[in-house]
């Protein structure tokens, strides 16, 4: 009895295993999944043998010669877009617009399903509205942002004039910072404000640390009961705390000194929007998470974006050339570039484009969840499936751009020296999730990265270093280290 007994629950077993390795009926073809942990071993392998998640599913895409890839993420069954066509039905479909929430989203806004990045329907509508209309009020996209942006210019300037040691990456993070805190809170941080360069350095850390996907932590949450340190739990919690606290000390000076009607910055226009209209959405919780969503999106992608550009510098030294050349032929009247000035300087644009193209900080976006079951292009799509967007192998597919591995910012320029942006093009992505802050990280992009190259030629500090251009894979991207001298030119 006891064997029979044995036999039929090891068949019951082997049965659900068996059942948890089948493909839905059309879904895209990828490789076979365990029942255990899915597909993730092998993508792991191909990341560490190519360089990043990005880089392992742009190969699996080529292997299986589709532009939607089928896998299973530890238990959850999730699909991958790779060239313009699928990504802009990713993007613009309104079944493809949530998020899905996972562990590791949770874990991010301390155990709530709050603020803008994470959330979805009514609650992130209202929010993200708000938000950007905020921005929009306290100086976005206007001249008080370039003002803000032209004051942050002569920080970096001072700085690096000074031979002040932080690396370049850390003088950038801080300016960009201090631009969304400004928005955020009315006032600028100073340079050598300890929580937040404390803050910084954990930023750091998280980014080379986990993956697009999370990590292990995210597929098997009851690791970090196991190794909290290993899996990065540790990290992540106390990154929580520090912010809690620096954000929490904003927000009650700013209720003490609120009154009715006060919104010159956006925790103000929050408290009286919460005082006022009493939206169920408006709560302490959500504004901390705001200020989290904002802190987390602009603290690295904005200032390791131009770590890439100063890379392209000294990989390219001909491209540095062009761009000085152009500066000077601009007619700058002696003042610094301004974001509303980049049609004086065409080329520089381009170059900035080009560095997008090439060393796109967030090669992955999303994730998405699909609302219902749906179809993509052919396939069949279920419901709660997970969606990765490969905008690393949209901006790099043969069929739309000529030789994609070279680094060509010609390419961006029409026959009469003109920017032409071409429509599968979009480093922020398209749709209703779009990145909210894309105008101010183009300003910054553009205007630090113009105003440093005006006033320096930068070359390799330590010479005997061999550049590779091969980047570090993470959450974000970001370049092998490096140091650059900056040598001053002539004034102009
Ligand atoms: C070069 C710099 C940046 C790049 C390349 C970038 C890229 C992106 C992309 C592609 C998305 C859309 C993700 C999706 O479609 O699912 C996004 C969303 C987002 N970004 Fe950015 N971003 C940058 C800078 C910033 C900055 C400076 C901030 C904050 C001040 C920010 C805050 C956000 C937020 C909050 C979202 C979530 C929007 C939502 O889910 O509704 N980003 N970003």
């Amino acid at each position: 009895m006891i064997f029979i007994t044995l036999i039929l629950i090891s068949i019951t077993v082997l049965a659900f295993l068996y059942e948890k390795t089948l493909r839905p009926k059309n879904f895209p073809p990828g490789p076979r999944w365990n029942p255990f942990t899915g597909n993730t071993p092998v993508i792991r392998a191909l990341a560490k043998q190519h360089g990043g998640v990005h880089k392992a599913l742009h190969v699996l895409s080529e292997t299986y010669n589709s532009n939607v890839i089928g896998l299973k993420y530890g238990q959850k069954l999730t699909i991958c877009v790779h060239d313009d066509k699928a990504l802009k039905e990713i993007l613009t479909r309104p079944e493809f617009q949530a998020r899905p929430t996972t562990f590791f989203s949770t874990l991010r806004s301390f155990g709530t399903n709050k603020g803008i990045t994470f959330t979805n329907g009514d609650l992130w509508t209202t929010q993200r509205r708000f938000l950007l209309r905020q921005l929009r009020d306290v100086g976005f996209g206007k001249e008080k942002m370039d003002l803000m942006v032209a004051e942050e210019l002569d920080n970096i300037l001072e700085q690096i004039g000074n031979n002040i040691t932080p690396p370049i990456s850390r003088i950038f993070a801080t300016s960009v910072l201090n631009v969304i805190w400004a928005l955020l809170a009315g006032e600028r941080l100073n340079n050598d404000n300890a929580k937040l360069q404390n803050l910084l350095n954990l930023m750091a850390k998280r980014t080379k640390w986990f993956d697009m996907s999370g990590g292990w932590l995210n597929l098997f949450p009851w690791l970090r009961f196991i190794a909290p340190q290993a899996t990065g739990f540790e990290l992540i919690s106390h990154i929580n705390s520090e912010m809690k606290e620096l954000f929490m000390g904003v927000i009650n000076e700013h209720t003490k000194n609120w009154h009715e009607g006060r919104n010159d910055d956006v925790i103000y226009a929050f408290l009286t929007e919460m005082n006022e209209t009493k939206h169920y959405s408006f709560t302490e919780d959500q504004l901390v998470m705001i200020c989290v969503d904002l802190f987390f999106g602009g603290a690295t992608t904005t200032s390791t974006s131009l770590e890439f550009a100063f890379l392209c510098m000294l990989l390219y030294p001909d491209v540095q050339k062009k761009v000085h050349e152009c500066i000077d032929k601009a007619y700058l009247n002696g003042a610094m570039p301004h974001y509303k000035d980049r049609h004086l300087l065409p080329y520089v644009e381009a170059v900035i484009f080009e560095v997008l193209r090439c060393y796109l900080v967030t090669p992955i976006t999303g994730p998405r969840i699909a609302l219902h079951n749906t179809k993509l292009e052919s396939y069949d799509i279920p419901e709660g499936t997970t969606i990765m967007i490969n905008n690393y192998s949209s901006n790099h597919d043969p069929k739309i751009w000529e030789d994609p591995k070279t680094f060509r910012p010609e390419r961006f320029l029409d026959d009469s020296g003109k920017v032409v942006v071409p429509n599968y093009f979009y480093p922020f992505n398209i749709g209703k999730r779009k990145c909210p802050a894309d105008t101010m990280a183009r300003n910054c992009v553009f205007t630090f990265f113009a105003g440093v190259m005006k006033t320096y030629e930068i070359s390799l500090h330590d010479k005997s270093q061999k550049l590779t251009g091969i980047e570090i894979p993470g959450i974000t991207i970001s370049p092998e280290p490096f140091k650059a001298s900056f040598k001053k030119r002539h004034a102009n």
